[in-house]
């Protein structure tokens, strides 16, 4: 069983952000409780590139912004790692700046599409090159003189509206977006900080131009998304008990939650508070073993899509049919986490369902041990490294080191709260 309490580690998301905002607002930013995953490096690694001062101590990053045109033309090509937020927000920021550079990543990163930014940011007066028309790296981007743009977004997808976002900021008139359904807000919360002209009504967002950002200090709220394997873990392992200190919880990120109170299990929020314009709070998550199956589907599957994986081993321990639908963004992550969790869980003896935007689990299933291969994604990893706490058997993943991409100390972690 699982017993104990942790602070969680950082936010990636917003830890991304808060070097990328830093890096072109104008002075001195201290990030707090910054992500030292190996994603978060990797942005690190590109604005040093671009001649910014990044100081790491501890857990905090100290970053001597140099205005948001005070980026210079890297030497290198900028290497962007596993990182899709990385290499997706980035582009918005280099779209602005008026010197050539070129994208690169790793094998993940070279399969993932680049279209759904490059065709706005084109839109925009950007010229852009790569391989299949811009839809894959390597991405080599001549920035400067953009237009406003008016956007109806065709996916729901944060990474595409924060590269929109930060183009917009470069922009010589106002630009209107609107997503398709409300995904990550964390862009609009950091940048309103550092002093951008930015307002949002439900799904419209509305940016000015601005002259300048200020510099900010950051504090980084813990990553629900990675504080979701240890809360499942807790869920289905009898006996479990966590209380998880200081998690994010923005609306836009705690679908998991609402998933989780539909299927019967027993989370408690105490401690909620407000830090830097972010909800946080403490999770005490016990065991439930009366999960029962839910649907999830439309509006809510961008507040949960890094969820999905560990959300499918959640229902396959509950009674009944869980749907998940409307999730065709799953297959263009690091991984095609459709198919990589339906292979994976089929393996372990799963009843489960691959289905074109989703899949279809019915519990309730004991498991057994197997190989998994994880296809280097941190998500994959983590989700089956915590079905071998339930599993009949043991599970061997084929590769443990990338889930240092967002959650480096996870498996000593785990061994700490296994009791
Ligand atoms: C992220 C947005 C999501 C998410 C990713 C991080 C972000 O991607 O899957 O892990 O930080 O903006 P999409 O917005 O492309 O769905």
């Amino acid at each position: 069983m699982l017993k104990g309490s942790f602070e969680l580690i950082g936010d990636k998301s917003i830890s991304h952000r808060a070097i990328m905002f830093s890096s072109i607002s104008k002075g001195y930013n201290k990030i707090s409780n910054f992500l030292m995953g190996q994603d978060c490096l990797s942005t690190i690694s590109c604005f040093r590139k671009m001649g910014i001062d990044i100081d790491i101590k501890g857990k905090d990053v100290f970053v001597k912004g140099n205005g948001l045109r005070g980026l210079k033309k890297p030497n290198e090509i900028l290497d962007v790692g596993n990182s899709g937020t990385t290499i997706r927000l980035i582009m918005g920021i280099l779209a602005g700046n008026e010197f050539e550079s070129t994208l690169i990543g790793d094998e993940s990163i070279s399969k993932r599409p680049m279209k759904r930014v490059t065709d706005p940011l084109r839109t925009m007066g950007c010229k852009i090159e790569g391989k299949e028309d811009a839809n894959y790296t390597p991405i080599k981007i001549y920035g400067g003189n953009l237009r406003g743009i008016d956007y109806k977004m065709p996916v729901a997808s944060a990474q595409v509206k924060s590269a929109i976002i930060l183009a917009s900021l470069y922009a010589n008139e106002n630009s209107i977006i609107y997503e398709k359904s409300k995904s990550r807000n964390h862009t609009e919360i950091m940048l309103k900080s550092f002093g951008a002209d930015i307002n949002v009504n439900d799904l419209k967002i509305n940016i000015n131009p601005v002259d300048e950002l200020y510099n900010q200090d950051v504090y980084v709220p813990g990553d629900i998304s990675s504080a979701s394997f240890i809360i499942v873990g807790t869920l289905i392992t009898k006996g479990s008990e966590v209380l998880i200190k200081n998690v994010g919880l923005n609306k836009t990120r705690t679908g998991i939650l609402d998933v989780v109170e539909a299927m019967n299990g027993n989370i408690e929020i105490i401690n909620q508070r407000i830090v830097g314009g972010e909800i946080v709070g403490d999770l005490l998550v016990r065991y439930s073993p009366n999960l029962i199956a839910t649907t999830i589907n439309k509006d809510i599957i961008p507040r949960l899509i890094d969820e999905i994986p560990i959300i499918a081993l959640l229902a396959t321990q509950a009674e009944g049919t869980t749907i998940i639908k409307d999730a065709k963004e799953l297959k263009v992550k690091e991984s095609n986490r459709i198919k990589t969790v339906v292979d994976n869980l089929k393996l372990m003896g799963a009843d489960i369902e691959e289905l074109e935007d989703g899949m279809i689990i019915k519990g309730k299933n004991k498991l057994k041990g197997g190989k998994i291969k994880t296809f280097k994604d941190h998500r994959i990893a983590m989700t089956f490294s915590i079905a071998n706490l339930i599993s009949d058997g043991d599970i061997k993943l084929d590769n443990e080191e990338c889930i240092n991409v967002s959650f480096p100390g996870y498996l000593e972690l785990i061994s700490n709260l296994l009791k």
